[in-house]
């Protein structure tokens, strides 16, 4: 007898990660390729971090702090936010399904931005509630007054990414401001801020400044995946309203993050130095590649994150299979709905040069091979007549 599976849950797909390096070179039977998929930082974890997980280690017979006293105390000084706002996640990834855990009931409405982080509607599925996404403006940026004009009594919460992630577009504080003042304030509002740390446009909000009594049911996410280099590790945290994270803590796991993850944490959090180089390397990355880009006649989308799209004027899954089959990991936009896009992540200055040396090739070959077709279209016009 089979077990029976709930129609919701069998009818999802699972998300689909970024390619690993090993699997790659397993089935291609290569080496020495280059993973610029899941926008990880190229320069490696904080050494500071590596420092702290080092003297860590001895007390790994114990269970972690469960409360995350620490590193929560650390981030609520760093922000200016008072100690019950900060609640810790293993990624915060978690932190995405405990609020949908915790704020939504089968059959909700949770509104998305389209397209946008692909794990928001597929937590939302998990638990039986509807994904409504909200396309995007001719743009690209995130669809605000869409958005504010979706909402029904069903709807629960609302998913905002800033940067947003395929795009690397930010939402601007006049905007923003205008959306919220729309939105009932029983709607829980995330601000997704996973790549923050790179963005440069100062007009952009900053989520930490609207938790509070006028807005109270915002939540910020943040990351140790991205800028600080901790992607293996698995933490993030959340920032809101003390009362949130009371219901927050109600489905959390009492002990969701290791000592590893927090100590790792704690020691990232004091490595400016770390910071800024992995700054640095994405906005100099970018402009490279951007220039590049140019050069080659394509056209792409200007990023405040630490990964760009680029229309690639032909279908992107075929570009993604002819890079694998050169060992460059990157992302086909396919499942997020832009048929021509590939999505890069920034690398090291000679991954940057390896990744557009491949991409000139593919296409060249890609080029080739469609007027190779044509030709032998036209030759066959010709015989059949
Ligand atoms: C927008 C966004 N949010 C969250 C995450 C996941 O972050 P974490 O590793 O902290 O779970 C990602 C990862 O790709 C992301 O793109």
């Amino acid at each position: 007898m089979k077990p029976s599976v709930a129609e919701h849950i069998a009818s999802i797909v699972p998300y689909p990660p970024g390619k690993p390096i090993e699997e790659l070179e397993r089935e291609y039977g290569i080496s020495g390729s280059i993973k610029l998929a899941s926008n990880e930082n190229p320069l490696g974890p904080s050494p500071k971090a590596v420092e702290a997980i080092s003297a860590a280690t001895a007390k790994l017979n114990r269970y972690p702090d469960g409360s995350g006293f620490y590193l929560r105390k650390k981030l609520a000084e760093k922000h200016g936010l008072p100690f019950e706002s900060i609640l810790l996640g293993n990624g915060s990834n978690e932190i995405i399904e405990l609020i949908v855990r915790a704020f939504m009931s089968p059959g909700d409405e949770v509104m998305i931005p389209s397209p946008s982080f692909l794990l928001y509607s597929l937590v939302v599925r998990w638990m039986g509630g509807k994904p409504v996404p909200v396309p995007l403006k001719p743009d690209l940026g995130i669809d605000l007054e869409k958005m504010a004009e979706a909402v029904t009594s069903k709807t629960k919460v609302i998913f905002l990414t800033n940067p947003n992630n395929p795009t690397g577009k930010v939402l601007g504080k006049r905007d923003f401001e205008a959306f919220l003042s729309r939105i009932p304030q029983h709607i829980v509002v995330v601000i997704d801020e996973a790549y923050i740390e790179f963005n440069t446009n100062p007009d952009t909000i900053r989520g930490f400044d609207y938790i509070g009594e006028k807005w109270p049911a915002i939540i910020v996410l943040r990351t140790f995946s991205k800028a600080y280099g901790l992607a293996g590790l698995r933490i993030g945290f959340g920032a809101m309203e003390p009362e949130i994270a009371g219901f927050l803590n109600r489905v959390r796991q009492p002990f969701n993050t290791g000592s590893l993850a927090q100590a790792a944490a704690l020691g990232a959090l004091d490595d400016d130095e770390f910071m800024n180089r992995s700054r640095e390397l994405t906005w100099s990355g970018l402009q490279f590649l951007y220039k590049e880009i140019e050069k080659m006649g394509l056209s792409y989308v200007p990023s405040e994150a630490n990964f760009f799209l680029i229309d690639v004027a032909c279908e992107a899954k075929k570009v993604y299979e002819a890079m694998l089959r050169r060992g460059v990991i990157i992302r086909s936009m396919a499942s997020y709905g832009m048929e021509r896009h590939i999505r890069v992540s920034i690398g090291l200055a000679e991954e940057n040069l390896r990744f557009i040396t491949a991409l000139k090739d593919v296409l060249a070959a890609m080029g080739e091979n469609d007027s190779a077709q044509n030709s032998k279209r036209l030759s066959g016009g010709v015989q059949n007549r």
